[in-house]
């Protein structure tokens, strides 16, 4: 399988500007974007940098920007895409720290703004699970499989536009604890997304359902908080 890699290179400590460079390669049928990417890497210039650990779509550390499109270079596989040039960038909008590495530093800053952990204001500390009913549980379906990978925030315009926006992410943990039956700081919770830089930010564009490779649906989530907003008039 022959293609062409066109990848964005860039290094903060000696090059003043970002710059493409292409690599012609011969893969075996069936290799993902990553298997290129590590091909090279192993074979043709030891200094590209890229993120990756898993290779199976579990840690997140991998999305980038393919053919235009945020994903996983893990999980795409390189017929799927049925060009024979594939042009490999870092995830727009956030910092470059060397060709394909991005520094998540504000991604991490909003998710970590939602306060992704359980607050349970009553019952003292314990070293056992806090359980819930199963029809309790599966409410929470499609809002805690999110592997941060930042594809989603990434390709958000609101995003783009204000870079203090909490993003798809974020707002997708905040739904998946405020509507999380053991937690009991719903109120505090709502009060953080119900920002100038928060839930309304949203215009409702899709481009973070579209850029998901979990499928979920962080646009949803942003309007059943938005009705949780009006209803507990917070
Ligand atoms: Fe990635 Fe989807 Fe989570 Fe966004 S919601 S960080 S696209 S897994
Ligand atoms: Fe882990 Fe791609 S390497 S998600």
């Amino acid at each position: 399988m022959a293609v062409t890699f066109r990848i964005y290179r860039f290094n903060a400590e000696k090059d003043a500007h970002p710059y493409y460079q292409e690599f012609n390669v011969d893969l075996p049928a069936g290799s993902t974007v990553l298997d290129g990417l590590r091909h090279i890497k192993d074979t043709m210039d030891g200094t590209l940098s890229f993120r990756r650990s898993c290779r199976h779509g579990i840690c997140g550390s991998c999305g980038m920007t393919i053919n235009g499109v945020n994903r996983l270079a893990c999980e795409t596989q390189i017929t799927n895409l049925r060009s024979k040039k594939i042009e490999v960038e870092p995830l727009r909008s956030f910092p470059v720290v060397r060709d394909l590495i991005t520094d998540m530093t504000p991604f991490y800053d909003r998710y970590e703004a939602v306060k992704p952990y359980l607050i349970d204001l009553k019952s003292p500390p314990t070293d056992r699970e806090r359980l819930q009913s199963p029809e309790d549980r599966r409410k929470l379906d499609g809002a805690y499989e999110c592997i941060l990978c930042g594809c989603c925030t990434s390709s958000c315009p609101s995003f783009w536009a204000d870079k203090d926006f909490l993003g798809p992410a974020a707002l997708l943990k905040a739904y998946r604890f405020v509507f999380d039956s053991r937690d009991q700081d719903m109120g505090e919770r709502l009060r953080i997304v119900n920002d100038k830089h928060g839930l309304w930010r949203c215009h409702t564009i899709f481009n973070c359902v579209e850029a998901c490779p979990k499928d979920l649906n962080p646009t949803w989530a942003v309007a059943e908080l938005k009705r949780a907003v009006i209803r507990q008039k917070v």
